[in-house]
């Protein structure tokens, strides 16, 4: 497995893959790797026949007041994850590698954004957009991987390859969690002792929602009702939102009466975790 931090390494590689007549995958990430990642890199190896992970803190979907000097980084430690499970090339370019002196070109997207986590994090789709762009460009994959977790991205990438005619399958990985349910998140490493315990409400929120589902509850305004107030049951978690969406548009619904996605935001102290569980 090769580390490159180039475009043109990546061009040239993927050049000589494609002519071989290989499939590339890619599984576009911050790095910090866990198991959720892995997951991605196992659905691409298995897949494709090549398997490039981008790993690239983008500052472009920070705001300055977000965590992105803070934001863990350990490229050794992620370059073994990635051996381990296959992978064939690691892109892990510098800022000024991905954006010159002069750029001032993006992609941006209206409706979907403008809900869940686009409400308390502005500019955050047209930074995750524009870098997604710019990754398809390089590597020109046949298919690309994201985690559920980050379900609005992940309809948000999917609506921007459809919108923008990119020809790129995109394909969603479940949720990974520990084995208390907590989701896997490279900011789980920010929580304390105490933190980590309280973090739980997110998983146990997502059960209590799920199961009022599954009883048969529809009206979408009781469901999120209880969820935030068992959120308020742990002192140490303030809920940015709960929402239940429709899948595809990301736009609140009063019932479920369509695909949709159920999903929150919680800060538990001053890391903001987020949650979620489609209904089908
Ligand atoms: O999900 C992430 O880690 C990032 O938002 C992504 C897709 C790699 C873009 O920077």
């Amino acid at each position: 497995m090769k580390l490159v931090k180039t475009k043109q390494e990546v061009r040239d590689t993927v050049k000589e893959w494609k002519k071989q007549g290989l499939t590339v995958g890619l599984v576009p990430t911050m790095g910090y790797l866990h198991e959720g990642h892995a997951s991605l890199i196992d659905a691409s190896v298995k897949n494709n026949d090549r398997t490039v992970v981008s790993i690239f803190v983008n500052p472009m979907q920070f705001s300055p007041n977000e965590d992105l000097e803070s934001y863990p980084r350990d490229i050794a430690r992620d370059s073994e994850v990635c051996g381990e499970h296959g992978a064939d090339l690691i892109f892990n370019p510098e800022p000024e590698e991905m954006y010159g002196d002069m750029f001032c070109s993006y992609v941006d997207m209206d409706v979907l954004t403008k809900e869940l986590c686009g409400l308390s994090r502005p500019i955050h789709f047209r930074g995750v957009c524009t870098v997604v762009s710019k990754l398809f460009n390089i590597v020109t994959p046949d298919n690309a991987y994201f985690g559920q977790k980050d379900a609005q991205q992940l309809a948000v990438i999917k609506r921007m390859v459809e919108d923008l005619d990119m020809n790129i399958k995109i394909n969603g990985c479940p949720i990974v969690r520990e084995a208390d349910g907590l989701a896997k998140s490279s900011r789980n490493t920010y929580l304390s002792a105490e933190e980590r315990r309280a973090a739980l409400i997110l998983s146990k929120t997502v059960n209590l929602g799920r199961s009022m589902i599954e009883s048969g509850e529809r009206d979408t305004e009781k469901i999120v009702s209880a969820m935030v107030k068992n959120i308020e049951t742990e002192p140490l978690a303030k809920t940015d939102y709960v929402k239940i969406v429709d899948a595809l548009t990301m736009q609140q619904i009063k019932t479920i009466d369509r695909p949709a996605l159920c999903a929150m935001a919680v800060y538990i102290g001053k890391t903001r975790l987020i949650d979620n569980f489609e209904v089908v």
